[in-house]
């Protein structure tokens, strides 16, 4: 990229192939002279009279250059020194390429009187130290390279008499800090690169002299934040890379004090959100990469608002990425290209494309596309058509059904409209271990239709929805459980929860905090676990229990009394945080048995016998009761609330109507074919959850999960 940049800052037409012309002239022993086409920095072309001499084992210049010499190469050589009077009498020389010999000190290079020279390659030497004014004879110079030397120490005033500078390449050496007072000899500076060195700060108003910088490359540094000044002063730069740094935000005051950016690399730096106006009012960017970040997981609303010029974004290569914001994009008037591809994206939603008017083409192969309701517009033919790059790879890797169809060629017709909440796997790890006070981020997103809905259940197998804040925890709106200064009674098991309409994704991860022995995981209130009826009608019952402890994969079963059989069995599966259920579509005046399973050796069971139907009573005298019932128990359960002082239930939850739950482990062991079985059932809209311990028969419907 930042070579592209280059190219486009300096119109440099590298791809011209000019072919050399022979120059008759005495040319030195073993040298080749040849007039060549060479451009200068300011990428005006010449037809340069060239001496070639590289890769000789030189250990001194040749002698007997030719006076007209303008260019002369002798890198992959042996020399350690060169004297102005090995170059005496060259008043053309334009171009002096030493890279790659043997200088370990300026001092040897005794050059006091060059006015033509305007580019000298000293890369891949053995510099360690620049004196002051160590380049005090070549007044006229506009390119140094300085590139995979070992400098440690610049002196203050190593660049005076550069006054004509355009380029310095500083990059790959050993120098721990950049110093602003070497800038202050180069006022004309537009190409700066000193990535590849150990600094670790930029110092507030780092670059302010260098007010005509247009491409600063600020890679492969181990850079961990910009602060809001570094960048302060550069007016007139185009292009930055922070190509490669240990950044865990975008820079965004920093990149506020940059006017007239318009190229931004970002890659490859640890950041997890791109957040809420990370990129705002940056009015001339035209193009910013986002690629090869291991951790970034999600880009969130409006991460991106109000970059007019913005015509290409590139976020690929990030394997975590699952997660776009179907609102992350506002006022892009000139997006044109999108390149999403080789993430972890099971969806892009509609409303993102439609939020880019100019959006002409969009790449998102190599993404574990889901083909059903959020990316069914790629098939409608009302939306204005958008270019898929490589549609011959890009593929469904779900349903089952649709797995390899290519997701141009699957018609609107066979994705389904309603879709399930998805946490992509990789979003956080299944089991962290952190160090007792860290604090803590895991974030959970999933895209669904309708939107979802995200709740964490704490080890303690409380349920916590977003915009709520316990002790040290706190979750936020989008969806990120944060734990402030960890301790080891945080450690334990935390599942996140993803549900909508349709139904329920979830989660999981265990948090070991150093010096809390083995993650806990202990039942030592375990008869807080017993369940308890709460109301008994003709067809329904209320039933709810407690626990000390968070339990992913919770199960109630129950049998009418005298069918032993199997598969009079009934079974459903129990979102983690729940502690409440209304067992619906019960027999009157039937006894039953109702367990919950809570781990292969933890079942509480309790016996209950329905209404007999009262037939003689008018029902307008039932409702009443049974309203005092319900509201009795909720009663109750809210005081029971209050005691504890857990505030996190989430009393909305009583309307919640039927989850179908999919759980990683279940979408890890499920075959394929019952995967398609029980979404088969979805999309019949019976709402029905596969019970992992036999196969569900004549499940006697819905059951409606209280609290
Ligand atoms: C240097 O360049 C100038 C202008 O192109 C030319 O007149 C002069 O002869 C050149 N000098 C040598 C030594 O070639
Ligand atoms: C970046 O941070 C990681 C973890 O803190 C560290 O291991 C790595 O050495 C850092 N990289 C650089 C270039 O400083
Ligand atoms: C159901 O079970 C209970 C207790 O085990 C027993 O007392 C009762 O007679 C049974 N009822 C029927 C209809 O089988
Ligand atoms: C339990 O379900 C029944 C039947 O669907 C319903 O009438 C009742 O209101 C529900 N009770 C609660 C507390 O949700
Ligand atoms: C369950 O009980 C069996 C036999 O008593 C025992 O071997 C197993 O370790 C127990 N499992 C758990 C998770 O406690």
């Amino acid at each position: 990229m930042v070579f592209v940049h280059i190219h486009l800052l300096f119109g440099v037409a590298s791809s011209l192939v000019i072919h050399s012309i022979p120059w008759k002239v005495p040319c030195p022993h073993q040298c080749v002279c040849q007039i060549k086409p060479w451009y200068s920095p300011q990428s005006v072309y010449r037809e340069a009279p060239t001496v070639d001499c590289n890769d000789l084992l030189l250990t001194q210049l040749p002698t007997s250059l030719p006076p007209e010499t303008q260019t002369l190469r002798l890198q992959s050589n042996l020399i350690s020194s060169v004297d102005q009077s090995e170059l005496q009498g060259l008043a053309n020389l334009t171009e002096l390429d030493l890279s790659h010999n043997s200088f370990i000190s300026t001092h040897n290079l005794r050059v006091t009187d060059l006015p033509a020279l305007l580019s000298l390659h000293m890369e891949e030497n053995q510099l360690r130290h620049l004196p002051e004014a160590a380049f005090s004879g070549l007044p006229n110079l506009q390119e140094l390279y300085l590139n995979h030397n070992r400098l440690r120490s610049i002196s203050p005033g190593a660049f005076k008499g550069l006054d004509n500078l355009l380029r310095l390449h500083l990059n790959s050496n050993h120098l721990m800090i950049i110093d602003r007072r070497w800038f202050h000899a180069l006022p004309q500076l537009e190409v700066l690169m000193t990535g590849g060195n150990p600094v670790d700060t930029i110092q507030d108003f780092n670059f302010k002299p260098l007010g005509s910088l247009r491409s600063l490359v600020l890679a492969g540094m181990g850079l961990r934040e910009i602060s809001e000044h570094a960048l302060e002063g550069l007016l007139n730069l185009e292009s930055i890379s922070f190509y490669d740094n240990n950044l865990t935000k975008v820079p965004r005051e920093a990149l506020q004090k940059l006017p007239g950016l318009k190229f931004l690399d970002l890659n490859k730096n640890p950041i997890q959100l791109v957040k809420k106006g990370d990129f705002r009012d940056m009015l001339h960017l035209k193009e910013l990469g986002l690629n090869n970040m291991e951790d970034l997981v999600s880009i969130e609303h409006s991460a991106m608002e109000n970059l007019p010029e913005l015509t290409k974004l590139e976020i690929t290569n990030n394997p975590r990425l699952s997660y776009i914001h179907p609102q992350a994009f506002q006022k892009l008037p000139r997006m044109e290209s999108l390149m999403l591809n080789s993430n972890a994206l099971s969806a892009l939603h509609r409303q993102t494309v439609r939020s880019l008017p100019s959006l002409q083409e969009i790449s998102l192969h190599t993404n574990p596309i889901r083909c059903d309701c959020l990316i069914r517009w790629v098939g409608a033919e009302d939306d204005k058509p958008v270019r898929f790059i490589e549609p011959q790879s890009t593929f469904c890797s779900e349903p089952p059904e649709l797995k390899a169809r290519r997701v141009k060629e699957v018609s609107f017709r066979e994705m389904a409209d309603s879709c399930l909440p998805l946490i992509a796997p990789s979003i956080f790890p299944s089991y962290i271990q952190v160090k007792h006070g860290d604090n803590i981020a895991l974030h959970c997103r999933a895209l669904a239709e309708p939107e979802p809905s995200i709740y964490w259940v704490i080890p303690k197998g409380l349920r916590l929805t977003p915009s709520t804040k316990l002790g040290r925890y706190q979750v936020l709106t989008e969806g990120t459980l944060e734990i402030f200064g960890v301790t080891p009674e945080e450690a334990g098991f935390y599942t996140c929860v993803a549900q909508n309409l349709v139904g329920a994704d979830t989660k999981s991860l265990t948090l070991k905090v150093e010096g809390s022995g083995r993650a806990q995981i202990t039942n030592n209130q375990r008869n807080e676990d017993s369940l308890e009826v709460h109301d008994v009608k003709e067809r329904y019952a209320l039933l709810s229990w407690h626990t000390g402890h968070n339990i992913p994969a919770a199960r109630i079963s129950w049998t009418a009394n005298g069918s032993l059989e199997d598969h009079h069995k009934h079974s459903t599966r129990i979102l983690a945080g729940t502690r409440g259920f209304n067992l619906t579509r019960l027999q009157p005046g039937t006894h039953y048995k109702v367990c919950l399973h809570m781990g292969p050796n933890d079942t509480s069971c309790v016996h209950l016998r329905t209404k007999e139907v009262l037939l003689l009573v008018p029902s307008a005298d039932i409702t009443p009761v049974f309203l005092l019932g319900v509201s009795v128990f909720f009663l109750i359960l809210l005081a029971a609330k209050t005691c504890q002082g857990r505030t996190m239930y989430d009393w909305k939850e009583f309307e919640k109507p039927d989850s179908t739950i999919l759980t990683q482990e279940a979408k890890a062991f499920m075959a394929p074919d019952s995967l398609q079985q029980y979404k088969d059932k979805l999309s019949k809209g019976s709402g029905k959850v596969p019970s992992d311990a036999k196969p569900v028969q004549d499940v006697p419907g819905p059951a409606k999960e209280v609290f």
